[in-house]
């Protein structure tokens, strides 16, 4: 439980008027006030290119937490914080005005210097505002000076070091927050306490007791009014590289000597280091790419709007990645993502590996199901293993029988919203679950040789699946070929 104190600090805001501070960050916001990690020693400045006004500001935050219970004088005393400043990112004179309010507000909320920028914008400005911040002196001498940021985190592995160069002139890595949402969410988080608070699985984790593993991010949305962003990033840009690296490095790494930062992203680092890079041939072969077409209600890929004609744009990955270390030798870790999918799903299936020699038969005549651990990250959360038992009775044939622990839908309520909980560990100085640079760039090298090779493959035609599949049949004959399929999972199990 986070010890509930307020921390005292002056949140700056670029990109105020956009989606995402509308949508998650406002919201995010007033769940810390509520609970009290905001007290009356907060502030926000909230900046963009247009002109507004405070009460402007403050009526729009207003409105976008209008959905979350409260009494109107509790939002009424959270907006009073909300302070806007109308702000030309490349306009070194303009920091100067961020820098004036920033101090007076310092003083009228005892922020103690605590400064926290939240680059809530497009990537291309990053650099700029951070060498601005530093030139115009907006960082504090004597308080904590805190760098967030969204992704995507370069395009490639060249653009990534690029940008991290750029912030690197002005913040050190550890004050650094790069967002990956996906760390905020509560299964995600999970996986790290089941690993190491229960020995059943960690004695178990490793190529002597694991067949394959099996990382899902399927949606069943399509590009929604995002297809300019999305024709040009494609899902592995999208989701592969953050998202599924993310996890993929939690379940794959060592055991860190600490549950801190500074040791979580040792171990993190030292697993992506040790994803196996594949050449163009092996890629071809383990890396299958489709697109979306029509089922005959709702619009495939190319016919989105805003989507370039004849986009060879991916809408849809999956792919085997081997991991080169003692641990995990053997082992293919399966990953696949896309949009327009039969449903929204974030699963991981650890598959075990069969029995030596079976002693039972199963109810179904078939061989004794291998044991199955599912973590499920949304829309359900919780686990489950698929253990088996014998079948009620007399009969002495073996069933599957699930242990399943869904987090109800009352004490779901008490999870919090991955913005929430980022922001918060971002106040306490907690960096364990943000992105570090050394991540981001081996993720990049690695995601960078599949592009290659798909980009220099111009000619053959790209897979399709039809809206409301679980994907091209070229996925499934990728598990085929090493005598697997993918798990699927309905509300009670898996298969
Ligand atoms: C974002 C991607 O990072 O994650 C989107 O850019 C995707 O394309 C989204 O829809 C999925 O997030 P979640 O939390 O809904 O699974």
């Amino acid at each position: 439980m986070n010890k509930i104190k307020d921390i005292p600090v002056l949140i700056t805001l670029f990109g105020a008027t956009g989606d995402l501070a509308k949508r998650k960050l406002y919201p995010a916001l007033f769940r810390l006030f509520k609970k009290g990690f905001l007290q009356n020693r907060f502030a926000v400045i909230g900046t963009a290119r247009r002109e507004w006004t405070h009460d402007f500001f403050r009526n729009v935050v207003l409105e976008s937490i209008s959905k979350i219970s409260g009494e109107t004088q509790e939002k009424e005393a959270f907006v009073q914080h909300f302070f806007y400043q109308a702000h030309n990112v490349n306009n070194v004179q303009e920091y100067n005005l961020l820098k004036n309010l920033a101090t007076s507000l310092d003083e009228q909320f005892h922020l103690e210097n605590n400064r926290i920028f939240y680059l809530a914008m497009a990537p291309e400005f990053f650099g700029t505002i951070s060498k601005h911040l530093k030139g115009q002196q907006l960082l504090s001498d004597n308080g904590f000076n805190r760098l967030i940021i969204e992704k995507p985190f370069g395009t490639n592995l060249e653009t990534a070091i690029e940008l991290n160069d750029q912030l690197a002139k002005t913040f050190h890595e550890d004050q650094i927050y790069r967002i990956d949402h996906y760390l905020g969410k509560e299964m995600v988080q999970n996986i790290n306490a089941l690993r190491y608070s229960n020995v059943l699985f960690e004695a178990m984790w490793n190529n002597k007791y694991i067949d394959n593993v099996q990382i899902t991010l399927a949606e069943s949305v399509g590009v929604e009014e995002r297809a300019g962003y999305y024709d040009t990033s494609g899902a592995l840009r999208d989701m592969v590289q953050n998202h599924i690296f993310q996890i993929l490095s939690l379940l794959v790494m060592e055991p860190p000597v600490r549950m801190n930062g500074t040791e979580v992203r040792r171990e993190k680092v030292k697993a992506l280091r040790s994803l196996r890079i594949e050449d163009e041939q092996s890629i071809q072969k383990h890396f299958v790419r489709a697109q979306y077409i029509s089922n005959g209600t709702e619009v495939g890929y190319l016919d989105e709007q805003g989507v370039a004609e004849n986009s060879r744009t991916e809408t849809f990955v999956a792919g085997k990645i081997m991991i080169d270390n003692f641990r995990w030798s053997g082992v293919p870790f399966y990953i696949r993502t896309g949009k327009r999918l039969q449903s929204k799903d974030t699963v991981v299936h650890i598959q075990f590996k069969p029995l030596t020699m079976n002693l039972f038969k199963s109810n179904t005549n078939q061989e004794i199901a291998p044991n199955v651990l599912t973590f499920h990250i949304q829309p359900e959360n919780g686990v489950s293993l698929n253990l088996n038992i014998k079948e009620p009775g007399l009969s002495k044939d073996i069933v599957r029988s699930p242990l399943v622990n869904i987090i109800n839908e009352a004490d779901t309520k008490d999870i919090p919203e991955a913005y929430e909980r980022l922001i918060l560990e971002c106040l306490n100085g907690h960096t364990t679950n943000f992105a570090h640079r050394e991540e981001v760039e081996l993720s990049w090298q690695f995601i960078d040789t599949i592009r290659n090779a798909w980009d220099n493959d111009t000619t053959s035609t790209i897979p399709t699946y039809v809206v409301g599949t679980m994907g091209p049949s070229e996925s499934h004959d990728l598990l085929a070929e090493d005598g697997f399929v993918w798990h699927s999972c309905d509300t009670t199990h898996c298969l």
